[in-house]
């Protein structure tokens, strides 16, 4: 006689932890396995863990190390090399081009979209070359030289030198942290061109609430693409975790000053009057009162710490060289009063040092992640199929010793070609493509005009007005390490510097 059938409870019954612990091993074996297998990358150069998982280039992310990790398996690997089952990074100069030139069918990776936590994208999030095309031709007209130096060349100018006064008033009562100030600079001028008022932040010290909170927003997103289960945290009431994770209706109330700025005729005009009337006149392209706000916090968000921190850092760069700083303080000595930044422009080395921070120190030197195309592509001599994210990354670029001649080395006469230390390469096609401090092609930065305004006025005013001073004894090379969340920033988030003989009330 056959044995009755076991219940499905003695089954269970029988089943213990263990049991259990083996079944997930083994699923977590098989999957690996089939991931290996079927890895759409495999046959790329690569470590041989990245066929199975993203979870070490994920590590290196949330460690804020991506650029080194990634820098590190290109000299390893090569100019192409498989970062993950899905991602590849790519450092070779001609697949750069063919990524990144006007035209290009590479979009941006949804990343970006993933970054977004409002209701509508922005010109940084688009994807779609039909939505982002018309939007970002609206703003380009408010961001173009001529427009700037029409309408905002002053506030520019008179903030930059109430920036230096500060920093030269802090210095002199010991020491001043040119991190905190540059910041501010940057915010004060991004936000005052969005919402078309002065938040004062350089006159109080201190950022506003909205935009501290809108910083902390930020950060909240970019951790949560990273990490998605971490929206949970938003239902979390403590204060400091909602600012993170769920301060958007906050935000976006606050960013209605800038909608209400740019209607209203009466008080002082924002740059988003002139997109809607370019908007209205030319009947080309569209922007609702959201996009407006949107895209205002967009203006501040992405030209806050991206002119802070390159700033940041030129001046870490120049102290630590007693006779560059002399140069330059020379060559800003000589300026007219009342200069203009036209006649920054001609000072070679104050342009020059720009470059070279900008090569070493820019602050937005990672992957920008694209798409491959349908049909998939050839680059760097591999065949890359169809949906894989290929990352190029300015930080290797800017460092390649085929490139660059001593690539390390923070040499600004590199830039200009008639000094007698000059070297020739920085003028070569190669470099000139290689040079990508502010991206390329379509999606290269809208706001490199108001930047480089920033950073010619900051260093002139610095170097004019803050003569001997020094690195103070807490800026060290371990201080100044990069944290690389997307972009840079000094690993101590602080930058000290004093006069040199000490107080100076
Ligand atoms: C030294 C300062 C700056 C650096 C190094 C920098 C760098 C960059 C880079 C590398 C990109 C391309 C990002 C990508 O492809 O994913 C970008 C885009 C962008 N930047 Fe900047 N940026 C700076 C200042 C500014 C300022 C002052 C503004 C604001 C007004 C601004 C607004 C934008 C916007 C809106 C985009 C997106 C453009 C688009 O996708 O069409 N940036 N920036």
């Amino acid at each position: 006689m056959e044995p009755p059938p076991e219940s499905q409870a003695s089954i269970f019954s029988k089943f213990r932890p263990d049991h259990f612990a083996i079944l997930v091993l083994s699923l977590t074996i098989l999957k690996l396995i089939f991931t290996a297998l079927t890895c759409p990358t495999r046959h790329l150069p690569g470590p041989w863990y990245t066929r199975f998982t993203h979870l070490r280039l994920k590590r290196a992310v949330v460690t804020g190390q991506r650029i080194f990790y990634i820098d590190n398996l290109h000299k390893k690997y090569g100019p192409i090399v498989r970062l993950s089952p899905h991602e590849v990074g790519v450092a070779d100069l001609s697949s750069f081009r063919e990524i990144h030139r006007i035209g290009t069918r590479y979009l941006k990776s949804d990343w970006y979209q993933r970054l977004a936590n409002f209701p509508k994208l922005g010109v940084f999030t688009m994807i779609d070359p039909r939505e982002h095309g018309p939007r970002r031709k609206l703003l380009s007209r408010s961001f173009s030289r001529t427009y700037l130096v029409e309408n905002w060349e002053s506030v520019v100018r008179k903030k930059a030198l109430l920036c230096v006064s500060k920093i030269r008033d802090d210095a002199g009562r010991g020491s001043a942290d040119v991190y905190n100030w540059w910041m501010l600079l940057a915010s004060d001028v991004s936000a005052h061109l969005a919402f078309g008022e002065s938040f004062r932040m350089l006159e109080s010290g201190h950022s506003t609430q909205f935009i501290r909170v809108l910083k902390k927003l930020t950060m909240g997103a970019g951790i949560m693409v990273e990490m998605p289960l971490l929206r949970l945290l938003r239902f979390i009431p403590i204060s400091a975790v909602q600012e993170m994770f769920n301060a958007n209706d906050y935000i976006l109330k606050g960013a209605g000053r800038a909608v209400e700025m740019a209607r209203s005729r009466t008080g002082e005009a924002n740059i988003f009057a002139k997109v809607i009337d370019d908007c209205e006149k030319e009947g080309e392209g569209h922007i609702d009162d959201m996009d407006v706000r949107i895209e205002a916090m967009n203006v501040i968000i992405a030209g806050t710490d991206t002119t802070g921190v390159t700033l940041t850092y030129l001046t870490w760069a120049v102290l630590q060289r007693p006779a560059l700083q002399r140069a330059l303080e020379e060559e800003t000595a000589a300026l007219p009063e009342g200069f203009t930044e036209n006649d920054l422009i001609n000072l070679p080395l104050l342009n020059a040092v720009i470059e070279e921070t900008l090569r070493l120190y820019g602050a937005a030197p990672s992957s920008l992640p694209r798409v491959v195309p349908e049909g998939g592509s050839v680059l760097g001599g591999y065949h890359i199929p169809q949906g894989t994210t290929v990352s190029t990354q300015a930080y290797t670029f800017h460092r390649d010793p085929y490139i660059w001649s001593d690539p390390l080395t923070f040499n600004p006469l590199r830039w200009i070609p008639t000094s007698a230390t000059a070297t020739a390469e920085a003028l070569t096609p190669d470099a000139k493509t290689a040079f990508h401090p502010f991206g390329a092609g379509a999606r290269s930065c809208v706001g490199i005009h108001l930047a480089r305004m920033e950073l010619r006025y900051a260093v002139a005013f610095f170097f004019r007005e803050c003569r001997s001073i020094r690195l103070a004894q807490s800026t060290t090379e371990e201080s100044m390490e990069f944290e690389n969340f997307f972009l840079i920033a000094p690993k101590a988030h602080r930058c000290e510097i004093t006069f040199r003989g000490g107080r100076r009330e």
